[in-house]
């Protein structure tokens, strides 16, 4: 079977739109596209009631497809990314607002960044350090382009940023007078805590952002500074921002997929959260079983991070992936039940860095595959 572009399943890709689910090659992503659309509608209506917009982290599933269901189905506003090269991906794939939600810093990429208006798309970035406004004027003059430029505050994740307060609206007051750039105002998120356990602390630490970013805006405002987007929140934490009343752009991301490692994480009724479900999945084969206790299948290092720890797989607890190497997974399987060739479907750790060693999702339902959809932005890392 081929694709509408001749591609050929085996050869170029894992399966092609129209096969039944059972036939897909192994190892692959595979979407539950139920699941997903389930997941972008709950957070679309959770953005929504919350009075917020939202605007989804591409840099999880890095695909033009999947960015455009989130606008037509969720309602986002545009996307963020983390690299000039994945901004390039999905204004070419017709999304027409864009933010880097970091900082651009190499002088080539500052004058992609710089000519990204020119797709099509309303363009920003973060910005922390006032030589990078110099550094994007210039290019932004080159282009005959505006770039906006949200300030970027570490409000705890150690990394990007500068202090609340002072630092923030000499920077926006530089941005403010600067042809050709425009202040946006402020990204405030809080990396550090989204995959904490416990509720109250992910609470508690999202609770002290909040309050550094309503005291920077106050002080924006006394300089006649308005912010258009105040922007952040994760999966962990978005009914904090969504609610403070401070926030007014959300910048969720692996909720569209959800991973092992946001399953570990506690509502407040110290429960699982349960919002969102199982989407994205690594599909693998049983491949060998001489072992009486242990299967090896075909997903090992290679198709996956582990960083977050190791997949669970989805459906069973008579069976375990307990190790892996670059092409073997090692299953658990005290009671000798799998089969060659058996399919299981493995929960990544972390769904981020597995999309980016990946081609395509393979988008089943009912037992059918219905989309074959590249990763568009895989690799995109510059
Ligand atoms: C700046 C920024 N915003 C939002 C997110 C989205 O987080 P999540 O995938 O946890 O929803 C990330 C993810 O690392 C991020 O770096």
């Amino acid at each position: 079977m081929t694709t509408a572009n001749n591609l050929e399943v085996g050869y170029d890709v894992p399966a092609v739109p129209g096969m039944n689910e059972a036939d897909i090659q192994t190892p692959c992503l595979i979407v539950d596209l139920d699941a997903l659309e389930r997941n972008i509608i709950t957070m679309g209506n959770y953005a929504k009631a919350m009075g917020v917009r939202h605007r989804v982290h591409g840099k999880m599933h890095k695909s033009v497809d999947i960015a455009l269901l989130q606008e037509e189905l969720g309602d986002s506003c545009g996307v963020c990314c983390q690299k000039v090269s994945e901004a390039e991906v999905f204004a070419r794939g017709g999304i027409k607002d864009v933010l880097v939600s970091n900082q651009v810093r190499q002088p080539e990429k500052i004058d992609r960044l710089a000519r990204l208006p020119k797709l099509g798309a309303r363009t920003l970035c973060c910005v922390d350090d006032l030589d990078n406004v110099a550094e994007l004027a210039a290019a932004v003059k080159k282009h005959g382009t505006e770039v906006e430029c949200l300030v970027e505050i570490d409000c705890g994740a150690g990394r990007c940023g500068v202090a609340p307060g002072q630092p923030v609206v000499d920077i926006a007051k530089a941005i403010a007078a600067t042809p050709g750039l425009k202040f946006a105002g402020i990204q405030a998120y809080q990396g550090a805590m989204q995959h904490m356990e416990n509720f109250e602390v992910r609470q508690e630490k999202t609770t002290i952002a909040i309050a550094m970013v309503a005291d920077t805006i106050a002080l924006l405002k006394a300089e006649g500074l308005e912010c258009d987007i105040v922007g952040g929140g994760g999966t962990g934490s978005y009914y904090f921002e969504g609610n403070s009343g401070v926030f007014n752009e959300l910048q969720c991301g692996s909720y569209a997929f959800m991973d092992a490692d946001y399953q570990r994480i506690h509502d407040k009724e110290g429960k699982r959260i349960s919002e969102f479900e199982n989407a994205l999945f690594i599909l693998t084969s049983v491949m060998s079983h001489t072992k009486t206790d242990k299967a090896i299948c075909d997903a090992g290092l290679k198709v996956q991070s582990v960083d977050s720890g190791l997949p669970y797989i989805f459906g069973r607890d008579d069976v375990e992936y307990i190790k892996c190497s670059d092409e073997h997974g090692v299953i658990a399987d005290p009671a000798g039940v799998l089969k060659i060739n058996e399919k299981l479907k493995l929960v990544p750790g972390h769904c981020d860095p597995t999309c980016n060693v990946h081609d395509y999702y393979v988008g089943v339902r009912n037992g059918k595959v219905e989309k074959l959809w590249p990763v568009s932005a895989r690799g995109k890392a510059f």
